[in-house]
């Protein structure tokens, strides 16, 4: 029996979070057994926004050395660079003839973005999650792992696989989101009303994948809580919530048996500890990514592999959406 297909991708735009981490890489090792698994480092989405040529280099095999770092197997997973298949940019160019222009402005991201961003306020900017799709729907997805905030952008690639679909004739699986009820949306550790985001310009807010044990201690300490001293879970006390759901995922303990552990305790004793479990899920990390970062070669062989995996399947859907819509072979 075939195996369904899962699909994700992973900005190379700076070091990741602990918020990449629970809300996507960590899923994506758990499914990788079951599922025949696409992971892709999206190159061609992370220049919607500024860019240092150098830096994005250097940050796309940062992000092929975490995929390996956190588990994912390339003899089990296929691991590939968006931009070394040509299919992406070309299915989005199709997608984007029959996405309406009301479909992309209503998509939060971008509304955010854009005030960001006035600077460069780019097109590609505005119809990125049409790519997303592409990305999507090239390799016949079943199932797409993602955090809460890409939960809109899968929504339009679900439709626009319907749409595609009715018009031209069955083509394209459409694709269903996988989100965690736990973990996928952790906040910023400054304002746990808005997500945590490797962008924040407070330093403070975010905890890195590649941070050292000193840097988280201190951002956990200084984390935003509140003045009522209980360690509760409720939407009363937001920045507790968040910490608790990062105890949880990273300790796989339930939220409820935490809580209890530190009954008529403070704060302080239960962010140390907090400390200590991030520390612990990120340090075995962190070493094998040292590793794999030095590996020039061995990472070279893994995205081309992957590309070439990859670029076969992309090709095979491409050919067919080109044959429906009219377009003549060239052999
Ligand atoms: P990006 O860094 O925007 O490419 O995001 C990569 C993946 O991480 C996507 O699946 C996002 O939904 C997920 N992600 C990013 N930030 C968070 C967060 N704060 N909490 C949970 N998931 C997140
Ligand atoms: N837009 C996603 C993000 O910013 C990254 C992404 C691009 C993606 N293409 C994808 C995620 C396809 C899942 C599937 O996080």
């Amino acid at each position: 029996m075939n195996k369904k297909i899962v699909f994700s991708g992973v900005q190379p735009s700076g070091s990741l979070t602990i918020g990449n981490y629970i809300g996507a890489l960590k899923n994506f090792v758990e499914l990788q057994d079951e599922y025949e698994c696409y992971y892709c480092i999206v190159d061609l989405h992370a220049v919607t926004v500024p860019q240092i040529p150098k830096d994005l280099r250097s940050h796309s095999l940062d992000v092929l050395s975490l995929y390996l770092a956190v588990g994912i197997d390339p003899q089990k997973s296929t691991l590939f660079i968006q931009s070394h298949v040509p299919a992406h940019a070309e299915l989005g160019w199709i997608l984007n003839t029959i996405t309406y222009m009301g479909q992309l402005n209503r998509m939060t991201q971008f509304k955010e973005k854009s005030k960001k961003s006035d600077e460069n306020l780019n097109a590609g900017l505005f119809t990125y999650p049409v790519l997303m799709a592409a990305d999507i729907l090239l390799y016949q997805s079943d199932f797409v792992p993602v955090g809460e905030d890409q939960k809109q952008h899968l929504e339009l690639a679900r439709d626009l696989a319907e749409r595609f679909n009715s018009r031209y004739s069955d083509t394209f699986v459409v694709p269903e989101p996988l989100i965690k009820e736990f973990g996928a949306r952790i906040m910023s550790l400054q304002d746990p009303e808005s997500k945590m985001s490797k962008s924040d310009r407070d330093e403070n807010a975010f905890i890195l994948m590649l941070d050292n044990k000193d840097a988280i201690r201190r951002k956990i300490r200084r984390a935003v809580t509140d003045s009522l001293g209980i360690v509760a879970y409720s939407d009363q006390q937001p920045g507790l919530k968040n910490l608790l759901n990062i105890y949880s995922v990273l300790s796989d303990k339930s939220v409820d048996s935490i809580v209890a552990n530190y009954d008529g305790k403070g704060y302080g004793e239960f962010k140390d500890d907090l400390a200590d479990v991030v520390i612990q899920a990120l340090s075995p990390i962190q070493e094998r990514y040292k590793e794999y970062r030095q590996d020039k070669a061995f990472l070279e062989s893994i995205y081309r592999e992957g590309a070439d995996k990859a670029e076969a399947f992309a090709a095979k859907t491409l050919r067919k959406v080109y044959k429906k819509i009219g377009f003549i072979p060239r052999i």
